[in-house]
């Protein structure tokens, strides 16, 4: 058994040490936000915060996570998500969906980390999540409209 700080709380897990956090979190404790891509570190699809940083959470195992916390879609909060999420719905960036847990996941760490992204931050602290219905641009825009930087539409 071991303890993981999750989204604020102490949960208690008994997976092997060996499994890759994203199915801790998706088949254990079924906090299904977090999707499963391609399982192999390439889509992005599984991002999560790891202590600060995005981190993949199909790369990340269960016995080097540690006493660090980790943050879901599920526990994503505060002011610069509530100005992400009304931007997303303002422009209207989802199609599919399956993407864009991990979109807001590595978008809400830029902005703690860098509260002004230019375009080309954005555009390379989001470029390993795959989106395969093209919405980079218009989270782009929701990016720059949540960080004050362009008006809204
Ligand atoms: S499922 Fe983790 S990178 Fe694709
Ligand atoms: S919205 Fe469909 S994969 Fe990104």
């Amino acid at each position: 058994m071991r303890r993981l700080n999750i989204n604020g709380k102490t949960v208690e897990v008994h997976s092997d040490p060996a499994t890759p956090l994203l199915w801790v979190l998706r088949c254990e404790l079924k906090m299904t936000g977090t999707k499963f891509g391609c399982g192999v570190g390439i889509c992005g699809a599984c991002t999560v915060h790891v202590g600060k940083e995005a981190k993949r959470s199909c790369q990340e195992k269960l016995s080097a996570i540690g006493a660090q916390s980790i943050t879901t879609i599920e526990g994503l909060q505060g002011p610069h998500v509530r100005a992400l999420k009304e931007a997303w719905a303002r422009i209207d960036v989802v199609q599919c969906g399956y993407c864009q847990s991990a979109q807001l996941m590595a978008a809400s760490a830029l902005i703690q980390r860098n509260p002004n992204p230019s375009s080309k931050d954005i555009d390379c602290a989001l470029r390993g999540i795959i989106c395969r219905c093209g919405t980079y641009p218009r989270i782009r825009q929701a990016i720059l409209e949540a960080t004050g930087q362009v008006k809204r539409t």
